[in-house]
């Protein structure tokens, strides 16, 4: 089969900068693509950690004002990123989040800043490193939402596009006097370009111009297209149904392998998964919670948004704890739901044990300690944490709906008889079912041989990138000419 380049336009990438799954996907798929004959360099905005990481660049081309000021496009290697970098100080040159001031607010001019993202991309597309040429460019949310359509407008052979949602509940929406200085002609601001109710949607345009349209699973595909699901973009992907696939996430099993992973005090695999007990040991001792192997150890390492539904963990709490069992839980995010959990762990000393910040390691040990993970979401396109959490021998309890739906077998009487199940699912998304799911838990749990049996199904289930790559490569050669 013909090698393919593809160009993969994010605004995150781990393990340079990431603030959820979007830059997991974005640095684990260009290796798991290269065993598909795709070779992908990744386009990434200049912020400081990226040039920071960057090695043995060189320039590629300079833009005399790329949305008010000079900028240069770099191509270079990151570990084993391969990768393009828009070095434009006025832009990019910020400390901090990608997309936040340090007040909490987004930067005022995010629109040229993704703007930038996306035109630099076009140019790439369009042949502006002539050692790699594009035959795809694979646009991720938002950031990237307005590729399609600079490469709509522009003259000359174009590369095929995709562009992934990760994401719907983010669209890039900006007022419309930008229109121009965005670079996008009058004739664009209507809906089929990119007008979204009277504004100018970068999501949205992308939507309209990729030529196909993915998602990160089979039931978020089908939830978007719906009124409840769509968040304002559903009728667009209703039209367009028949360029839109849900591909699943997997994740990097080298960042995450129980059996070499340093975070953990104790490494372990599938034949030896006894050994977990000192993980959870450990990770009782670095939450504060007591010291007891006996109890039973939930976990939940997330954003704390309404999105992940853990006010609905707060609301079953007493049930949770009850017999004596504890909830570890890394996040950070709503101030709200931070002083709720703080709240609860004061209230329930030794039960409730939680760090609010971002940890990699931590999140790594109650993958790797806890004995139930717990994934709430009132909506989760995919979601990885269910995804590591089977890796690691902890159970996932997630609700039904999204990528959450399609990666986790519920433990019902016949899938526990048929040895297929990996987790539990409740739905609908509300605390009474959630209490259901945890109390199925809890008592499947004190049948050691059954739980066992759980976290067998769960580690050795292909959650890697392995089938999804092969079939983002099959996308992207069906979108080319023949
Ligand atoms: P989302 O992208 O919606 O936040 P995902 O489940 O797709 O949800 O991805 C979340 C990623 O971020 C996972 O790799 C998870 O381990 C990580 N993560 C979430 N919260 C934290 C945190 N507070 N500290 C460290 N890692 C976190
Ligand atoms: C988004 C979604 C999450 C998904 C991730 C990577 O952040 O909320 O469900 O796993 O993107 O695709």
């Amino acid at each position: 089969m013909r090698p393919l380049n593809v160009l993969s336009v994010t605004s995150e990438i781990f393990p340079i900068i990431k603030t959820g799954g979007l830059a997991d996907v974005a640095g684990a798929l260009p290796s798991a693509l290269a065993a598909e004959g795709v070779k992908v360099i990744t386009l990434v905005p200049g912020y400081p950690a990226v040039l920071g990481t960057l090695e043995s660049s060189n320039v590629v081309h300079r833009y005399p004002g790329l949305f008010g000021g000079t900028a240069s496009l770099l191509s270079g290697r990151a570990g084993d990123l391969d990768l393009f970098v828009i070095d434009a100080p006025h832009l990019f040159d910020r400390p901090g989040s990608p997309y936040l001031a340090p007040d909490g607010r987004d930067w005022p001019d995010n629109a040229q800043r993704f703007a930038a993202l996306a035109r630099a991309a076009a140019d790439i597309g369009q042949g502006l490193a002539p050692g790699f040429v594009p035959d795809v460019v694979h646009a991720h949310d938002w950031q990237a939402g307005l590729v399609p359509i600079y490469l709509s407008l522009a003259e000359g052979p174009r590369p095929a596009t995709v562009m992934t949602i990760h994401n719907i509940a983010f669209q890039g929406v900006f007022p419309p006097y930008l229109l121009f200085e965005l670079g996008l002609p009058a004739s664009t601001f209507t809906i089929d370009g990119v007008e979204y109710y009277g504004q100018i949607g970068f999501l949205k345009a992308g939507l309209q111009h990729a030529d196909r349209i993915t998602t990160v699973s089979p039931t978020y595909a089908k939830e978007i297209q719906t009124r409840e699901g769509g968040m304002g973009l559903d009728g667009l992907l209703r039209v367009r149904a028949i360029a839109v696939s849900g591909i699943l996430n997997g994740v990097d099993d080298k960042v995450w392998d129980p059996s070499a992973d340093t975070n953990l005090m104790q490494t372990y695999d599938r034949d030896n998964i006894d050994a977990r007990i000192a993980n959870k040991e450990g990770l009782q001792k670095r939450l504060g919670l007591s010291q007891d192997p006996d109890v039973m150890l939930f976990g939940a390492v997330s954003r704390l948004s309404e999105q992940k539904g853990l006010d609905l963990v707060l609301a079953s709490l007493s049930r949770l704890l009850a017999g004596g069992a504890q909830l570890a839980l890394l996040g950070s995010g709503e101030r709200g739901l931070e002083e709720s959990f703080r709240t609860a762990s004061i209230v329930h000393p030794g039960q409730v044990g939680c760090f609010f910040g971002y940890d990699e390691g931590l999140a790594h040990l109650i993958q790797g300690g806890s004995d139930a993970l717990l994934v709430p979401s009132r909506f989760e396109p995919c979601g990885l944490t269910q995804l590591c959490a089977m890796r690691y021998g902890s159970v996932p309890i997630v609700s039904r709906v999204g990528g959450l739906a399609d990666t986790v077998i519920d433990a019902n009487e016949m899938a526990v008889a048929a040895g297929a199940a990996t987790g539990f699912q409740f739905g609908p998304v509300a605390v009474s079912p959630l209490t259901d799911a945890i109390d199925r838990a809890k008592a499947l749990w004190r049948d050691r041989q059954a739980w066992r049996r759980l976290q067998d199904n769960g580690m050795s289930a292909d959650v890697s990138w392995r089938r999804p790559a092969k079939q983002y490569a099959d996308l992207y050669r069906s979108c080319l000419p023949t």
